[in-house]
Formats: structure tokens, sequence, C-alpha cells
């Protein structure tokens, strides 16, 4: 990127089309904020990679997204937040840099004694912060957390109308059909395929990681 060609932007990145389904809250909750976004759809998917190499990509991202100009940064992906945001944050003290989290909390306040399923890439529910997102808010409700293989890359491939999507879903969600009561939304692809998530599931409520991150970028 050129240098300061987006000067005083809001940079925000993913590892492709999911951060896109934060931009928008974004775009929504901060309408005179510029933003630049860099979906880096060559390197997907970040949720099956090592976290090291997932440290590396985002860091060579932000560097970027600095040189052009940013004034501050979205991680707009659970997985690069759950394995690169501290390194960030230490590496680029000088820059706000807010990232995503699946949104636990909200849904097991919601579903309290009820049945929560988590649907997030491998790498994030593996991960220590969604362990501990998890040993913090896991008791109010019964959760069941799905790490997702695939899904994120069949996102990236568009014409999630074709039957394969609910294919792939029901393989890797559809033990828990008819018997979920919320579910989280814990990739920022995942929103897409909603239509397609309640098809296999029944009639559940979503939560996804977009609100959160506007109002916390809001707050720097
Ligand atoms: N969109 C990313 C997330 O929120 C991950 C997708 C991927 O695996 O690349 O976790």
């Amino acid at each position: 990127m050129e240098k300061d060609a987006y000067k005083g932007a809001v940079g925000v990145f993913d590892s492709g089309v999911g951060g896109i389904s934060i931009l928008r809250g974004l775009v929504r909750e901060l309408p005179h904020e510029d933003f630049v976004f860099f979906g880096d759809s060559a390197n997907a998917p970040y949720g099956e990679k090592t976290p090291e190499q997932v440290v590396d990509l985002s860091r060579s991202i932000v560097q970027d997204l600095l040189t052009a100009g940013c004034k501050a940064i979205v991680i707009a992906c659970n997985t690069a937040t759950s394995a690169a945001a501290d390194e960030l944050r230490a590496e680029f003290p000088e820059v706000p840099i807010v990232g995503v989290e699946p949104a636990l909390k909200p849904a097991v306040l919601e579903h309290r004694h009820e049945h929560v399923l988590v649907m997030a890439t491998p790498m994030t529910v593996r991960l220590q912060k969604f362990q501990r997102l998890l040993a913090e808010w896991g008791g109010e409700a019964q959760v069941d957390a799905v790490p997702c293989w695939g899904l994120a890359t069949r996102i990236e491939q568009g014409n999630l109308d074709r039957p394969d999507v609910i294919e792939l879903l029901r393989g890797l969600v559809g033990d828990y059909a008819g018997k979920v009561d919320g579910v989280v939304l814990g990739c920022t692809h995942y929103p897409y395929v909603a239509k397609q998530i309640r098809a296999v599931l029944g009639d559940v409520s979503f939560y996804d990681s977009a609100t959160r991150a506007a109002r916390q970028l809001h707050r720097r």
C-alpha cells in the first residue's frame, strides 16, 4: 500500500469476506469515519493454520495499513484476534487495535440454563482466549463448541445456495438439530450462511461479533 494513501482511516482486516460482516456494523455505528478493508483471501483459511502463521500474516497486514496512514485497526476476525491481538498490541502500541470475540456472553445471558452452540474455526475453539471465555460464561448455560473445519473455505467460494453447503453444515452440526436454542457465530464468515444453519438446526437465535467491535472502537 502506498504511503499515506488512506491517511486517517480505520484499517479493517480479515482472512477474507468475513470481515465485511463486521465492516457493515462499523459503517452503521460510525458513519463519519473512513474505513479501508483488507481481506486476505489469498491466505484463507486462517483458522486451519498455525497461530504463528496467523501472527505473521496479521503483522504484515497491520504494517501495510499503518504505512498507508491508518489511525486505528480493527481485527475483523475471531481467529486472528485469538492468535495475534496481544502480539500486535505489543508491537504497535501507538495505535488502538480492536479485536472481536465470539458473542458467548450475550448468548448465555439470553439462554440461561438452555442449550447454546458455538460455531467457530478450529483455531478459535482451541486457543486460550476462547477457553477463558468459556470458563467465565459457560456455567450459565449448556454450551457446546464445534470447530467448523472447511466452513470458512466453503464460504469464501461463494454460491452459498448450492446444496453442498447444507450437506457440509449437516456433517458439522447436524447432531444438534432441534436441540439448541442459541447459536454463536464465532467466525465472521458464518453470518453469510445463517439461513442455511437455521435450515439444519431449526429455529435458533444467532449471536455474532459485529456490534461489540463498533462500540469498542467508538470508545477509543
Ligand atoms: N473470519 C475468520 C474468523 O472470524 C476466520 C476464517 C478463516 O478461517 O480464515 O475467525
